[in-house]
């Protein structure tokens, strides 16, 4: 036999038994995004290299090492390994923010070459969602509130919690650094060379770290917060009043600075402990210069994305109760002289009259109690049952598979109501 050839390394195939599950969970997504009024923007798979460098920054963990990069004749191209700079890209090329609000999703695959275990993969996928044109506050909380009404959707909100910060202005952002450089200059015996590194690139990302000993020192060094600039500190006040008016919940973690350089103002993810290590489910913030930053008019903006597989695998996890529907109605089953065309008519005209409902016709041929055997793989509800004396005399049987009450004798131009009446 010929060798077989695997999939890649962190990027999954999803079963044919798992994708009802990810339908379910894709539609509470686009649904309540319709139900707030966003539009959905579809951008390509593959961008070139210096957009990623540029919005999310050289030194950031994806750009520096995570990203999937080739070059295409003299080109060099990258797959994306997330959404915003490609939307912000799409967005100044085609005007669609010019002297204009957007709100916008996208659902996709990303590509992050990551050290995959359970919650990351390398291919992954996000639902994303970026805002342009509104530079207050209220954008902020109906993003967050939006997200809080999906957990609900997906009855997961027992299970995830919010962390909130505000990382102020560039400017406060770069007095902050240089106060945290200060402080973790005298604690270096407590770093790795990563952490040693990270301290003289993107310093801010040490706050994040999951070694102990640092973390300890981390709660005496300067906080983010103290050195925010007013209109910044007014923004998160206010934003903070929304929420709790609202009703929703938060912490404010002031170590939460997010691993992409876009951000300013306000910084949010929502966690949860029930997947181990990979928590994070959501994550999103402010970049109110990355238009400009990328050769746009200043334009404001505000987003965030989550990622699927988490969502899936929270839901498998905490919500046993998703009413997946059965793959297949109604199975058409038949066998003799001039029944194959008496099925393919019967299922085309149940299609045709009753679309909700899934109708499969058996293909295989064999006998009866062969073709009863796959109706049952299927799950089907109900077969509809041809031989050559109901073709003849234009109707068929149906049989309730699951009840196992007694099967029916219906004419063809009774059917659909008949069905109507059971289904
Ligand atoms: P991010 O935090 O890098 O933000 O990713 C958002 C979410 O994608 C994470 O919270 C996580 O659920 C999921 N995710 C990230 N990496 C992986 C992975 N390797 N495997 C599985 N899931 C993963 C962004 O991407 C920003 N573009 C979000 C944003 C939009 N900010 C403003 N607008």
């Amino acid at each position: 036999m010929a060798k077989t050839i695997q999939a890649i390394r962190g990027m999954n195939d999803c079963a044919p038994t798992e994708s009802p599950l990810w339908q379910w969970v894709e539609g509470k997504v686009r649904s309540v995004l319709a139900n707030y009024g966003y539009s959905e923007a579809r951008m390509p798979i593959v961008e070139s290299t210096p957009l990623f460098a540029r919005a999310i920054g050289e030194v950031t963990d994806v750009v520096s090492k995570e990203m999937y990069t080739f070059w295409d004749n003299d080109e060099q191209l990258t797959l994306r390994p997330e959404g915003t700079a490609g939307c912000v890209r799409a967005a100044i090329e085609h005007g669609w923010i010019y002297n204009n609000e957007q709100r916008l999703w996208y659902m996709g695959p990303m590509f992050r070459h990551e050290r995959p275990q359970k919650g990351r993969y390398r291919q992954f996928h996000q639902a994303g969602v970026e805002v342009f044109g509104i530079p207050n506050p209220e954008i902020d909380a109906e993003l967050i509130i939006l997200t809080a009404r999906l957990w609900k959707e997906l009855g997961i909100e027992q299970h995830v919690s919010l962390q909130l910060n505000s990382i102020g202005s560039l400017e406060a952002r770069q007095n902050y650094r240089s106060a945290l450089v200060e402080f973790l200059q005298n604690h270096q015996d407590l770093m790795s060379d990563e952490e040693k590194d990270r301290l003289v690139k993107n310093p801010l990302r040490i706050l994040d770290t999951k070694n102990q000993a640092l973390q300890d020192v981390l709660n005496n060094a300067p906080k983010l917060l103290d050195y925010l600039d007013d209109e910044s500190r007014t923004h998160f006040a206010q934003l903070c009043d929304l929420l709790d008016a609202m009703g929703i919940q938060y912490e404010v973690n002031p170590k939460l600075v997010r691993g992409l350089d876009y951000y300013n103002k306000t910084v949010f993810e929502w966690v949860t402990s029930a997947l181990g290590a990979q928590g994070t489910v959501c994550g999103g913030g402010r970049y109110d210069g990355l238009v400009e930053q990328l050769g746009g008019h200043a334009t404001q903006g505000v987003g965030f994305a989550m990622g699927l597989e988490r969502l899936v695998l929270l839901v498998q996890e905490v919500n046993k109760d998703i009413p997946l529907q059965s793959a297949v109605d109604i199975y058409v089953v038949f066998a003799g002289e001039g029944t194959t065309l008496a099925a393919f008519q019967v299922a085309e005209k149940l299609r045709s009259e009753l679309p909700h409902l899934r109708v499969m016709t058996h293909c295989s041929g064999g006998k009866f109690q062969k073709q009863f055997k796959r109706a049952d793989k299927v799950g089907a509800k109900f077969a509809i049952v041809i031989g050559e004396s109901e073709a003849q005399a234009n109707q068929v049987v149906v049989k309730d598979l699951h009840s196992g009450a007694e099967q029916q004798t219906v004419a063809n131009a009774d059917l659909v109501a008949h069905l109507t009446q059971l289904l």
